[in-house]
């Protein structure tokens, strides 16, 4: 596959290209602070890398800007070779909801919304019908082992089965890449190993992109590359 953006040609586009990624926030006040100072990230199709920084070092602000969530104040982010900074926000949400899937430390689940209609959300968003998304919210909550609690709202959940439920809702419209910021953060240990196993059946079993956000060098150091991240920049292991 070849994809031109204006002058640049890029081959083999990988998911996830990221070159000198600065983020300020509060720009052009007193308050203005650089929190990202030149990031570049490289993350190629299959690949399950772990981003890995102590708490205050920049993880979230990153992902927010890999998952389209927040613009970079400078730099060039590149998705399976297609030029972010040039998409306006309208096509972001596109991408964001088809190609991305989120799984957060609190789970971000609907409240008061059952299992299996949160997992149907992001393919209502996407124009399923209502039987094509029925299905395949029962089919990814069979995969994460829900399939007995899918009526069940999250405040009948435990954490790890929450967390489970939000896999199933990432993996909806079978996303290119999957970001999970501090997924086992509110998690017990045990709990937070079954949660990573599921990641690596993903990744093994269903060849999906993975990058892991953790402050854990346990965790991260079962995936196949670790990234470290300090003060806002990346920084050798
Ligand atoms: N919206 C914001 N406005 C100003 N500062 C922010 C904002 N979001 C995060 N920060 C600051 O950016 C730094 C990095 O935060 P964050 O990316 O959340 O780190 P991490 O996820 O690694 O703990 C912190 O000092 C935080 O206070
Ligand atoms: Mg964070």
């Amino acid at each position: 596959m070849q994809i031109i953006n204006g002058n640049r040609t890029i081959k083999s586009p990988s998911v996830i290209h990221a070159e000198n990624i600065i983020k300020t926030y509060n720009q052009g006040t007193e308050n203005e602070l650089e929190i990202l100072h030149g990031i570049n990230l490289d993350i190629k199709r299959g690949e399950f890398v772990s981003i890995v920084g102590q708490s205050g070092s920049g993880k979230s602000t990153l992902m927010n800007i890999l998952g389209l969530l927040d613009r970079p104040t400078s730099g060039s982010y590149f998705m399976n070779g297609q030029d972010m900074n040039a998409a306006p926000d309208k096509a972001l949400a596109r991408i964001r909801n088809k190609s991305i899937g989120f799984v957060f430390q609190n789970y971000n689940l609907i409240a008061r919304t059952n299992g299996i209609s949160n997992v149907e959300l992001p393919m209502l968003y996407a124009g399923l019908s209502p039987r094509a998304r029925k299905e395949r919210a029962i089919e990814l909550l069979h995969m994460v082992g829900m399939e007995n609690r899918m009526d069940h709202t999250p405040d009948e959940l435990s954490g790890g089965q929450k967390q489970r439920v939000a896999i199933a809702r990432a993996m909806a419209n079978d996303p290119d890449v999957i970001l999970a910021d501090e997924p086992t953060g509110a998690l017990d240990s045990k709990t937070g190993h079954m949660v990573m196993d599921i990641f690596h059946r993903l990744h093994e079993e269903e060849k999906k992109t993975i990058i892991l956000i953790t402050h854990s060098n346990e965790l991260a150091a079962e995936t196949s590359r670790i990234i470290h991240i300090k003060d806002g920049e990346i920084v050798p292991a």
